[in-house]
């Protein structure tokens, strides 16, 4: 057993049973102060007020997290780090006043990252993939959503789901995986849409179903990509092969892609930049997890989630970083998590939720990780001491990360 003695304050406990957070709850965030919390193989046996803190037996270990917070690691449930090399260029493009459709349009974005991967052999793949889940698990990220969509021929998919693959049988983080085929028109289909559509459905999804290399299908469906007709299509596939969807909309317009999204029952419906209230009333009472993006509307200067408005209708949101070469280079949850405060003007609690419990619950793993639960894992973050969960957004670049246990 792992005793960790000395927590100034345990954070984020969540009855068992409690999948998400939706309206008024995700401003709750209940917490004990002074408190002990026990591990036994890898999940989270028991905790308390520290008066009930076990005295350890031999071969305990003894953790002392000098008064500091713990709190559960972030999930974050969109993400794109399996990819080749980087795409600085382009960034260059955007300071000199491109925007992210427009280089798209010229053929460069997601298929210069696709030529790059081509080019790149699995191995080295796998070792740019695994370094960058290091990173992420040192920023205190302990589940990861991975999606393919860099490869666009059925060989260089397969490729990518098989390095995700390898990541998840050798890193300590819980990985999804998501094919996402449908994320551009690869180059040999250039003007034949309902062509590369067509593979899609008939030779990639079949492919990646019989290798079991997937757990969600993913399609970007937005204005100048794949349409809501693509998009259903897709996903009518993927559901005979039992993959989930989990789609990209409304990133660049309002295309009709949540309502597409809902209609399948999607885990969740992600970017979300631009919404009406016909979006906020497309998701009320369902299962679909509206997702919000807040890195990527940094960095390519669009509209922030109308995050507020949703969760006064009731809904719940999640955050997650959209971690990509293109729109999103970085994969720091703190960092989200203070975009959705300064941004979004959410509050310290509403954007925790958003990045731990209901991003668990947008890659469809809830019922494991996200919150301080018994029998969850223990995935765990110790802080050195801090005044207050918001400080975690207000000061999100110092280190106060003291601890990481996954
Ligand atoms: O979520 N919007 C589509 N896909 C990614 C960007 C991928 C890229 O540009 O490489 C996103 O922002
Ligand atoms: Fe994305």
């Amino acid at each position: 057993m792992k005793i960790i003695k000395n927590i100034g304050s345990l954070i984020g406990i969540v009855p068992k049973g409690v999948a998400r957070k939706e309206g008024p709850a995700m401003s709750e965030v209940e917490s004990i102060d002074n408190a002990f919390l026990t591990i036994e193989d890898g999940l989270i046996a028991d905790f308390g007020p520290s008066g009930l803190c076990p005295h350890p037996s031999p071969g305990d270990e003894v953790i002392d997290a000098g008064g500091g917070m713990v709190l559960p690691m972030f999930c974050d449930s969109h993400t794109h780090i399996c990819y080749a090399g980087s795409r600085d260029q382009e960034f260059i493009d955007k300071i000199n006043g491109l925007s992210y459709a427009e280089i798209a349009a010229r053929g460069g974005g997601i298929l210069n990252s696709a030529d790059l991967l081509h080019k790149t052999s699995e191995e080295d793949l796998y070792s740019q993939t695994i370094s960058r889940v290091e990173e992420m698990i040192a920023k205190g990220t302990g589940a990861i959503e991975i999606k393919s969509g860099y490869g666009l021929t059925t060989e260089d998919e397969l490729k990518m789901l098989r390095v995700i693959r390898r990541v998840k049988d050798t890193s300590p983080a819980l990985i999804k995986a998501t094919f996402l085929g449908a994320h551009a028109v690869g180059r040999a289909f250039t003007g034949r849409q309902k062509e590369y559509v067509d593979l899609v459905c008939g030779e990639m999804i079949p492919a990646v179903a019989a290798e079991g290399l997937a757990d969600y299908v993913d399609v970007f469906c937005d204005e100048g990509f794949f349409t809501p007709e693509d998009t259903a299509r897709i996903l009518e596939a993927g559901s005979h092969y039992g993959l989930f969807p989990k789609i990209h909309a409304n990133e660049l317009a309002c295309s009709g892609g949540v309502q597409v999204g809902v209609a399948f029952d999607a885990l969740s419906v992600d970017h979300l930049e631009r919404t009406t209230d016909a979006e906020i009333e497309a998701l009320r009472g369902r299962k679909t997890m509206a997702t919000m993006l807040p890195g990527s509307s940094f960095f390519l200067g669009m509209p922030y989630g109308r995050a507020k408005d949703y969760i006064a209708s009731g809904l719940g949101i999640a955050l997650a970083s959209d971690y990509n070469p293109g729109s999103s280079p970085s994969g720091d949850m703190r960092f989200v998590m203070a975009l959705g405060c300064i941004q979004m003007r959410l509050t310290p609690e509403q954007a925790f939720n958003a990045c731990t419990l209901n991003s668990a619950y947008a890659m469809g793993v809830s019922e494991s990780v996200g919150s301080i639960t018994k029998g969850k894992r223990a995935n765990l973050l110790i802080t050195r001491p801090l005044p207050s969960l918001g400080y975690i957004p207000y000061c999100y670049q110092s280190a106060f990360i003291e601890k990481v246990i996954i």
